[in-house]
């Protein structure tokens, strides 16, 4: 394995457009934090950089929405995030943002650099304008007709009805969702990095070089390799964002997912201007990415196509990428609310930082989704923290306190049981480290914890308070062994904990300490002055947690109460329209589901007439078809046939969509002659 002399860290930039939480947290932000702190307690060179994402799409829409400027949006939420990591300790050596200057510049720069060495292609191709706004349209200005569930509030780039992913050319009846009109095709340039160009090399030195890479990351880079990769556009047609740096390119900005990694160069810039280039361009320093799942592809094969085309930077060594964290069951989302926001649990657990740090990592999406409940937070707090950790700290405190007048004792002679418990510990220190190393922060907690369980199995089994009426020697050796367990934790604990790290030094009276430390049994001398006895952790009650399950309940009711409510009404229709609709009435003769696509239905309705086939994506909500044979339905008779899935399906078959998705087919409640008119 190379040997590098410095590290440079990065965690992925979060949108500007929200404040942060816990999913951020535990994907990204603590176990970036971990790695750097027990770097720096290692007395490594390490330089940790983060900072906001202030550009792209939905940034604009959130200010269009609000009626203020995309840059009154990112300084609001800069300023929430900002304070958010700060407050749980994630020590940042610059947190700045891609609306800076000096990003700015820089990102023009890479761009040029690149275009100058001919490493983008131009295309031309035809894209949706809106004519009234005069702009053209980002994929999710444009809403229309989903072709695939019919719902009508799709977007460009995704229905949310049916979760499908679409092309604005897509949608039905497309309409710009900033003036309301019709859109058109016109002609619009942009650049693009040829990434079809970069593929053998990326091949290379992913899929051969980096074999050490985590699992998850390392296979989704694979299938998107397999795949084939594909020239993508790094320019927009957008008001918001880093102009094109060169002529021809008025009205157009970078992509934002050009930018925004450059972000982490221009911050490092910021904060060091003389000496950001050894962090960046010096093959000693070794750079990692820590990034959730959805940030894979931009970091591992885009981004470092664009270093690689700009040609002076180094690539990174290793991206440790983490799977997302659900809450209570559900996907975390801004939009419906659903999530535990970092600067609101604060208020409701004022100093509870590392009870959070703690069950983030116990618990982290390091191969898999994962949960995060309420009641695994309590349990992990009062069980763990509380029971194990806080209590041998406890316990070792107030006998010194009792014994020995808050003095660490000295030392005496060692028994066996001492040399086993001993022996114990010092595997903890390398074990600890080799997960570490790896990115495993959920198993190396755990492994640091295996320390507090061997200082209380240690008191439990030498019970100090029961010989101190007959050996005060052996119970001061017990409590020097104890104390000096109990300093382990604290070093071992920085990086997760640090907060209660801090307290647990100052309560021992460590001034100074380093991770080399670790393992060894004279971090503390005989004779030094402990501090005053605090409790490192508190209880955390039913009632407290049930507020917040209540919370959550509360923002379910409030989600479920926005669904029903039903949609507004459509413009007014003349009756000359209303009647060019011919609905009628018929018996189901057939139904069956269509092999091969999952909703749909084939029915064959007696019409009164002649019998007629009809599809019907409805296939989920009737998952035993053949019940519906003998009622009767309602379809729209004249409505233009169409193939589907090589069927022609002569009609539309009536449903109503209930608040929950549900479709449930009009029927008549008595039953009518097939053929009879629906007005
Ligand atoms: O997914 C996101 O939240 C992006 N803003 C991450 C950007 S990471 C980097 F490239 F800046
Ligand atoms: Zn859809």
């Amino acid at each position: 394995m190379k040997q590098f002399k410095r590290t440079t860290v990065t965690s992925a930039l979060p949108y500007a457009n929200g404040p942060v939480h816990i999913g951020h947290l535990a994907g990204v932000y603590i176990p970036a934090d971990i790695y750097v702190r027990y770097l720096r307690l290692k007395g490594e060179e390490v330089l940790f950089v983060g900072g906001s994402d202030e550009h792209g799409v939905p940034i604009t829409i959130k200010a269009k929405k609000e009626g203020v400027t995309p840059q009154d949006i990112v300084d609001r939420y800069h300023g929430i995030i900002k304070q958010s990591f700060e407050d749980f300790g994630i020590t940042f050596d610059i947190y700045s943002r891609t609306s800076s200057p000096t990003h700015r510049q820089l990102a023009s720069d890479i761009f040029k650099t690149i275009e100058q060495k001919g490493g983008f292609v131009e295309k031309t191709s035809e894209q949706y304008y809106d004519e009234t706004a005069q702009q053209f349209l980002a994929d999710r200005y444009i809403t229309g007709k989903c072709p695939h569930c019919a719902n009508e509030n799709a977007y460009g780039d995704q229905c949310e009805a049916c979760g499908t992913s679409l092309n604005p050319t897509d949608l039905i009846n497309p309409k710009s969702a900033i003036s309301g009109s019709v859109p058109v095709m016109r002609e619009t340039k942009h650049w693009y990095l040829p990434l079809d160009q970069h593929e053998a090399w990326l091949r290379q030195w992913i899929l051969e070089e980096h074999k050490e890479w985590k699992a998850n990351v390392y296979g989704q880079c694979k299938s998107w390799l397999d795949m084939g990769l594909q020239p993508r556009a790094v320019s927009r047609d957008l008001d918001w964002g880093i102009p094109v740096p060169v002529s021809g390119a008025e009205g157009k900005v970078l992509y934002v997912w050009f930018d925004a990694p450059i972000g982490y160069i221009s911050n490092t810039k910021e904060l060091l201007p003389d000496s950001w280039e050894k962090w960046w361009k010096d093959e000693d320093t070794r750079l990692l990415h820590f990034i959730g799942k959805d940030n894979i592809v931009f970091h591992c094969i885009v981004f470092p196509a664009v270093l690689k085309a700009e040609g002076s930077y180094i690539l990174p060594d290793n991206v440790p990428g983490n799977e997302f964290l659900n809450l209570e069951g559900d996907k975390i989302s801004t939009s419906r609310n659903w999530a535990v926001w970092l600067h609101e649990y604060l208020v409701d657990f004022p100093g509870k930082q590392d009870v959070l740090r703690y069950v983030l990592t116990a618990n982290a999406p390091e191969t898999k989704d994962n949960d995060f409940t309420w009641k695994d937070f309590q349990a992990r707090n009062n069980n763990e923290l509380v029971a194990i950790f806080g209590n041998f700290i406890n316990r070792a405190m107030v006998l010194t306190q009792k014994y020995f007048d808050n003095k660490v004792p000295n030392i005496g002679e060692l028994t066996d049981y001492d040399r086993t418990t001993l022996k114990e510990f010092e595997d903890v220190k390398t074990n600890v480290e080799k997960l570490l190393d790896t990115f495993r922060f959920r198993d190396a907690q755990k492994e640091a914890m295996t320390l507090a369980r061997i200082g209380n199995k240690y008191l439990a089994d030498t019970e100090p308070w029961k010989l101190a009426k007959t050996d005060m020697d052996r119970v001061a050796t017990i409590m020097h062994i104890s104390l000096q367990i109990a300093a382990n934790l604290a070093i071992a604990f920085e990086p997760f904990l640090p907060f209660s790290s801090a307290k647990l030094r100052t309560m021992l009276g460590m001034t100074s300490f380093k991770w080399s430390d670790l393992g060894k049994l004279d971090i503390l001398s005989s004779g030094t002055e402990l501090g005053s006895a605090e409790l490192l952790f508190d209880k955390i009650e039913d009632e407290t947690v049930a507020l917040q399950v209540q919370k959550l309940l509360d923002t379910k009711k409030a989600n479920e109460a926005e669904n029903h409510k039903a949609s507004p009404v459509k413009e007014n229709v003349a009756f000359e329209d209303f009647q060019k609709m011919d609905i009628r009435v018929g018996t189901v003769l057939d139904c069956q589901k269509v092999p091969k696509a999952d909703k749909l239905l084939q029915f064959r309705i007696a019409d009164g007439l002649q019998d007629r086939t009809i599809l019907s994506g409805i296939a989920q909500h009737y998952p035993n078809p053949e019940e519906l044979i003998g009622t009767q339905v309602c379809f729209i008779a004249n409505f233009e046939p169409r193939k589907l899935r090589g069927v022609m399906s002569e009609g539309m078959i009536l449903s109503a969509e209930d608040a929950d998705g549900k479709l449930i087919l009009i029927q008549p409640k008595n039953t009518v002659t097939n053929g009879s008119q629906v007005g």
